[in-house]
């Protein structure tokens, strides 16, 4: 085994629980869970007895000064990234940082330039790219079987009450496209290359919520390619393939679907064959969360041969800002009625 990587973990809710089996399956790999931190002392203790977590924090400051941290995981809620990367960063501390990176565009570009700055690792926890069935598909593509890709559908529609675990999305002032679409649109990138025009209508069907809980974004990619990437917390469709992603590409030489069920059918050559891509079940995973679980280990992993290697993650800060990029203008084309170019950082 390689020299273990001391990780501490900020923020130990709902989602947390993810990152925390991620992390002890990891030590096998050499990660090192070496403290946690909540400011809510009795999810800090939990967490820590549970998982058998050394040393467990309610202050921050008092975690980052006590303890000799390789690797930051940041699982709290977006308001409170920005504080918490910079005093990471400030340290010099290798951090990783959970989706939505923040609630504004100058707030992600400030932390991604202060992690340039000073040269300090910085990834954003975008795991919807490494869902092992998403993975397949990209690898699909990458062979080249269907040629370049020149239209696309990705598509997350479902009735799952997400509310029971998150019921501060009744409150979010900016909502689905912020929590969900920064995935999907950041697996349209995957797929179908950067985006150049972005045009989006919004709608609001739960009366309960603040803002916007679907939306239908269609992108011009830099290729030419055009993809409608679209998602909703209100479809009323059984069976309700939640946590699933159901994806349409199609190419001049084919197509790959993904349909409920996780099947993925590659028409090549005029010929289909369907292979299944869904996640293992882990000894801590259970359906229907399996996939998005599974992927908080694939991504944990990555983050740790990244930073081991001295490489940037493939969701690095920088990376992930191009998809901010893309959810800002899709807020901006809802408002506006116009389709809108994503903002570049420079
Ligand atoms: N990638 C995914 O698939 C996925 C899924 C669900 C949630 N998330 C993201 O995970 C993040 C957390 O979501 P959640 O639902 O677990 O929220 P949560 O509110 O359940 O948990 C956040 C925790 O952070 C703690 N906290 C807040 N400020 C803190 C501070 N300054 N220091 C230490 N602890 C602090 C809170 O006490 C709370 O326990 C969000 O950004 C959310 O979007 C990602």
């Amino acid at each position: 085994m390689s020299d273990s990587v001391k990780v501490a973990l900020v923020g130990c809710g709902f989602f947390a629980r993810n990152h925390l089996f991620s992390w002890k399956d990891l030590a096998a790999e050499g990660a090192d869970l070496v403290a946690v931190c909540d400011i809510d002392a009795a999810k800090a203790e939990a967490a820590a007895k549970e998982f058998n977590v050394p040393r467990w924090y309610t202050d921050f400051d008092a975690m980052v000064e006590a303890e000799q941290i390789d690797l930051l995981d940041i699982a709290t809620r977006m308001d409170t990234h920005r504080m918490l990367v910079e005093k990471a960063i400030g340290r010099g501390i290798a951090t990783i940082v959970q989706k939505p990176f923040a609630p504004t565009w100058e707030d992600a570009v400030a932390m991604t330039a202060a992690a340039e700055k000073a040269g300090v690792f910085l990834a954003v926890h975008e795991n919807f790219r490494f869902q092992t069935p998403l993975i397949r598909v990209a690898e699909t593509l990458r062979t080249g079987v269907i040629g370049t890709p020149s239209w696309g559908r990705i598509s997350f529609r479902t009735g799952y009450d997400i509310y029971a675990g998150q019921p501060y999305f009744f409150d979010e002032e900016r909502f689905i496209i912020l929590d969900l679409g920064v995935h999907t649109l950041d697996i349209a990138r995957v797929f179908m290359g950067e985006v150049e025009r972005v045009y989006c209508e919004t709608q609001q069907r739960n009366p309960k919520v603040k803002a916007e809980d679907t939306a239908t974004v269609m992108l011009k990619h830099v290729s030419g390619a055009v993809s409608v990437v679209d998602f909703t917390y209100e479809s009323r469709k059984e069976p309700d393939p939640f946590p699933e992603t159901m994806v349409e590409i199609e190419g001049p030489d084919g197509a790959v679907v993904v349909d409920a069920g996780l099947t993925m059918q590659v028409t090549s050559g005029g010929e289909m064959r369907t292979e299944d891509i869904g996640a293992p079940l882990l000894h801590w995973t259970s359906k229907p969360w399996h996939v998005a679980q599974e992927s908080v280990l694939i991504t944990c992993r990555h983050m740790l041969e990244s930073f081991r290697a001295k490489d940037a993650a493939a969701t690095a800060a920088a990376d992930n800002l191009k998809t901010f990029a893309v959810v800002e203008a899709a807020y901006e084309s809802a408002a506006s009625g116009t389709a809108v170019k994503p903002r570049a950082y420079p």
